[in-house]
């Protein structure tokens, strides 16, 4: 972690910036906005859960988790807004009182505490349905899986700790890097801070104390959560959970420690959050899985075949091994016949490497930018508006469009862009200057 530096993006989230590679990790216009816009809106979850209740999803360089994070913000906030209107159906029902469970948190043993857990007063209000309840509930329920990918296990680590600022004036913004900081004083959109339920990253913590167990909390995460740069970008009762949570209950195994976790959450905050926090985990099937692992290593064992994969890179430039043909026909194999993929590059090389493994692909147009920043790829025409003009078509036949290539995707970032530089020089195909100079017509003419 010595070469991220984070900053405030201006809708109060967290980005990072790369020292090292210099890049960085989300953009300056907003971390979560930015999830929500490229990932989130086309992936148009509402239409799939129209007709499903189970979704796959691959979150591809998962770093500190914001992709994943607003697609649970969106469908929890959908989940409790129902919740809340059948809970005022049925009032007899509704929790209030924030006394009705107490223990003496200081003297109680493991096996107790679960125990009084489940037979506790809330939790049977809570599943003790009327038929109203249990029609609706029933309904409701969603099967939500998530395989999420990165390298770095310390960013992943630290995903559920980083705070959405609430204050996101602009002299309170400034990260010290002048790159950024440019950026931040340009009053380009979002004004407003993001949204991003406290429930989420309670729910993110959860399955990383599960994946991780004993090991979460090893040396590097302590000496990273208490480094005095990153305390302003940290969510202090995140932490302080975590504090209590290990202290107490450091060695137990995977089973117990979701119902550990719940039971301690609801102990030490008995705040609305938790309490939904629990009901979502228990009325719904939700889990995240954590894999350490080059994405190419991963995928190649992988026979599972996912409704959606959020493919987050850094760019082609800087990271070609995740945009090669030969990784593109990974996704191709581990897509789902109905499947969404949705990235942010608009790169010919790209694009080209999407087709020639003959995926279909769309543009993302976005609204408030007004220029397309993606796009979607899917095995069927009907997945998508596959909409590249003649111009865009055209462009992929000239240098531009050659692929990034690493047959036995064992190659480095370097070698890859070694190799495609030579494939360029020794190429006959037109320039893109060239071709943009001589194209007539119109360019989005499709
Ligand atoms: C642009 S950042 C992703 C940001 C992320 N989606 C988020 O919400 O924070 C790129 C991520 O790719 C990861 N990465 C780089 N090479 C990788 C590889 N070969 N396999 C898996 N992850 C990789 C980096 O560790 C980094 O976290």
């Amino acid at each position: 972690m010595d070469n991220v530096v984070p900053f405030f993006t201006k809708d109060g989230s967290v980005g990072l910036y790369n020292k090292k590679e210099d890049d960085i990790y989300h953009s300056v216009y907003g971390a979560l906005t930015e999830a929500y816009d490229k990932f989130i809106i086309p992936a148009n979850f509402d239409a799939f859960f129209d007709e499903n209740n189970e979704i796959k999803i691959l979150d591809l360089c998962y770093g500190i988790g914001y992709n994943t994070k607003v697609f649970l913000n969106n469908l929890l906030k959908k989940y409790l807004n129902e919740e809340k209107h059948i809970n005022s159906i049925d009032s007899d029902n509704v929790i209030a009182n924030k006394n009705i469970y107490s223990i003496d948190n200081d003297n109680i043993l493991l096996d107790k505490c679960i125990n009084s857990l489940y037979n506790n007063k809330i939790f049977k209000k809570y599943f003790r349905k009327s038929n109203i309840k249990n029609n609706l509930i029933k309904k409701q329920k969603f099967k939500v899986y998530i395989d999420a990918v990165d390298t770095n296990k310390n960013l992943v680590k630290m995903s559920p700790f980083f705070k959405v600022a609430g204050d996101i004036k602009i002299n309170k913004r400034l990260s010290g890097i002048d790159k950024i900081d440019k950026y931040l004083k340009d009053d380009f959109y979002p004004s407003e801070h993001f949204d991003l339920l406290s429930e989420v990253n309670m729910l993110i913590l959860s399955f990383l104390i599960n994946n991780f167990a004993s090991e979460y909390v090893d040396d590097e995460l302590s000496e990273i959560l208490n480094d005095k740069k990153y305390s302003k970008f940290i969510d202090s009762k995140m932490k302080a959970f975590l504090g209590f949570y290990f202290r107490k209950h450091s060695n137990l195994y995977s089973n117990k420690i979701k119902c550990s976790f719940l039971h301690n959450i609801y102990y030490s905050y008995i705040s609305n959050s938790y309490k939904n926090t629990l009901k979502v985990l228990e009325n719904n099937e939700i889990s995240i899985n954590y894999i350490i692992e080059d994405a190419r290593q991963f995928l190649s064992k992988s026979n599972l075949e996912y409704d959606f994969i959020f493919l987050d890179a850094f760019s082609p430039s800087k990271c070609p091994s995740l945009w090669t043909y030969d990784f593109i026909k990974l996704l191709y194999k581990n897509l789902s016949e109905n499947g969404k993929i949705l990235t942010y590059t608009n790169s010919s090389a790209v694009r080209n490497a999407f087709l020639k493994n003959n995926f279909f692909i769309e543009k993302i147009y976005n609204k408030s930018e007004e220029r397309y920043t993606g796009l979607i790829a899917a095995k069927q025409s009907k997945i998508v508006n596959p909409n590249l003009s003649k111009y865009e078509l055209g462009l992929l036949d000239t240098k531009s469009g050659i692929m990034y290539r690493d047959e036995n995707l064992l190659l480095n970032n370097k070698e890859i862009l070694e190799n495609r530089k030579k494939e360029l020089l020794n190429s006959n195909l037109m320039s893109s200057t060239k071709y943009i100079k001589n194209f007539k017509g119109d360019k989005n003419e499709i």
